[in-house]
């Protein structure tokens, strides 16, 4: 393989897809390229799975299933602690290949792998806790019962921007209630989910129980389409646009698998006349800028009130124009490179219509090419409005739209206004307004004056058009879960 990218534990680096246990090339040998987002250089290569790959991958789970499911819970926990102790030891390795292949500075990169490492450990540790229900029964003569049963094998499918993170939440609840997986990783980071896949089989999982395969954009629905026409895969879990997430759950109701859609969102972020503006101003930086803002939920429009408006732009704009952008391996980089030219068109296109439509650039507003290809300059934009692209779409990208308000009423009318329901924030300190607006904002997620809301410990997922399913937390758990009611008579 050619490559520069050096790591402590070389074989990390995998060049070929997990299937029944053993590494193997695509079916018909060919090659998909891993480019770095910094340069747009290839530098490794992986291979472009078959439907042929697919296929052998679903046998390799089913077969393993009923293996898996019969071991004792414990001995489940056992093998996800190692996995939880070998990511957390290869930290450095991990986060330096998520950082090469995905874009995002070396401390995020790690801190990602710290992060995936959260839920890996939560779900062992959950895994021991599955109860089911003793339910007295209403006749004599009878016992009843609700027993947790896995819901066989599942279908991951996550998404480029979290190549760690998203595979372990999935992942780990899945294989901690007693399921096995088949996971496709996106086709611009497959290096991250091969690494993780190899410590996990160095942590016991066994043979079938994880299978990877890697594939194209091109090659994807080939993949996918097999799992979604097989009755055997039970459960899809997808992290992703909502186009595809519709997708999914349209052709797999022909086997009515059971679904976990996290999709787009469109984050309100609102500053109200009572807030504490240097606390928003250090809320929105930590949730806007996570990854360049390629979060689903990043704040993606900023609704400031008018009190406040003018000192929260001017401190704002302050803290966005001292942001370092660089690459990954420069430790000042805040703002790596976005993911892919596709990306970047999106977040200038994005700018151009809101300057066109009335907006004013307070900072940034342009792609810094003197650095390398894929890297736009953290922006702040005001006068922004509901018309404007970057209000209806989610830009996944380093810019914020700011747009004055001046009544609670019109803001949450406005924050409403979109079919996507994942993550809000505001900042305020009445205490009325305070749960007012928590129950009135029509989202998965709210953060009150807290603009980092991610744990494992926490029920993450949307409403509306971000999709269904939760992960993380005992209901992250739950969804790999399907209840069997047994009812003895004749006592
Ligand atoms: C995502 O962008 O899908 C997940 C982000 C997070 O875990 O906070």
């Amino acid at each position: 393989m050619n490559t520069s990218l050096t790591l402590q534990r070389g074989d990390l680096l995998r060049d070929a897809q997990l299937i029944a246990g053993a590494w193997r090339a695509a079916a018909d040998g060919r090659r998909l390229d891993v480019t770095d987002p910094a340069t747009d250089t290839v530098f490794a290569s992986v291979p472009d799975a078959t439907a042929a790959d697919a296929r052998a991958a679903v046998e390799a789970a089913h077969a393993a299933f009923p293996a898996w499911r019969a071991l004792p819970a414990k001995q489940r926990a056992s093998i996800l602690k190692r996995w939880n102790d070998l990511l957390l030891a290869h930290q450095d390795d991990l986060g330096r290949l998520i950082s090469r292949e995905q874009g995002k500075p070396l401390a995020e990169g790690k801190g990602e792998v710290a992060y995936a490492a959260s839920y890996v450990e939560w779900f062992a540790e959950e895994s021991v806790r599955v109860n089911g229900d003793v339910i007295p029964a209403p006749v004599p003569g009878r016992r009843m019962f609700a027993l947790k049963e896995p819901v066989g094998v599942v279908a991951a499918i996550t998404p480029w921007n979290f190549p760690a993170a998203m595979i372990a939440r999935k992942i780990a609840p899945a294989l901690a209630a007693g399921c096995t997986v088949v996971c496709k990783p996106a086709e611009d980071t497959p290096l991250t989910s091969l690494a993780l896949a190899a410590l996990a089989e160095e942590a016991g999982v066994p043979a079938g129980v994880l299978n990877v395969v890697t594939a194209s954009r091109e090659r994807t629905p080939e993949v996918v389409d097999v799992w979604l026409a097989d009755s055997r895969v039970r459960k899809i879990s997808f992290t992703g646009s909502t186009p595809v997430g519709k997708h999914l759950a349209r052709a797999s109701a022909d086997t009515l698998k059971k679904l976990s859609l996290e999709l787009g969102g469109n984050a309100p972020f609102i500053v109200f006349d009572d807030a504490d503006v240097d606390a928003a101003v250090e809320g929105l930086m930590a949730a806007k800028f996570r990854n360049g803002g390629q979060t689903c939920v990043s704040p993606n429009r900023v609704y400031a009130q008018a009190g406040v408006h003018d000192a929260f732009v001017e401190k704002l704009a302050a803290r966005v124009g001292a942001l370092k952008v660089g690459p990954a391996t420069d430790p000042a980089s805040r703002i790596g490179p976005m993911i892919n030219a596709r990306a970047v068109a999106k977040i200038e296109r994005h700018v151009r219509d809101a300057v066109a439509r009335g907006a004013e650039v307070r900072v940034g507003g342009r792609q810094l090419d003197a650095l390398g290809p894929n890297y736009f300059a953290p922006t702040v934009l005001i006068h922004a409005d509901k018309t404007m692209e970057c209000s209806c779409e989610e830009t996944f990208g380093p810019i914020v739209p700011v747009t004055r308000f001046e009544t609670e009423a019109e803001v949450v009318a406005a924050a409403n206004d979109t079919p996507f329901g994942l993550a809000s924030y505001f900042y305020a300190t009445d205490v009325r307004r305070i749960w007012r607006l928590a129950e009135q904002l029509e989202t998965g997620l709210v953060g009150i004056n807290e603009g980092a809301l991610a744990s494992e410990a926490a029920p993450f997922g949307g409403v509306k058009e971000s999709g269904y399913g939760r992960e993380g937390s005992v209901h992250g758990l739950d969804d790999y879960l399907q209840t069997k009611y047994v009812c003895q008579g004749q006592l």
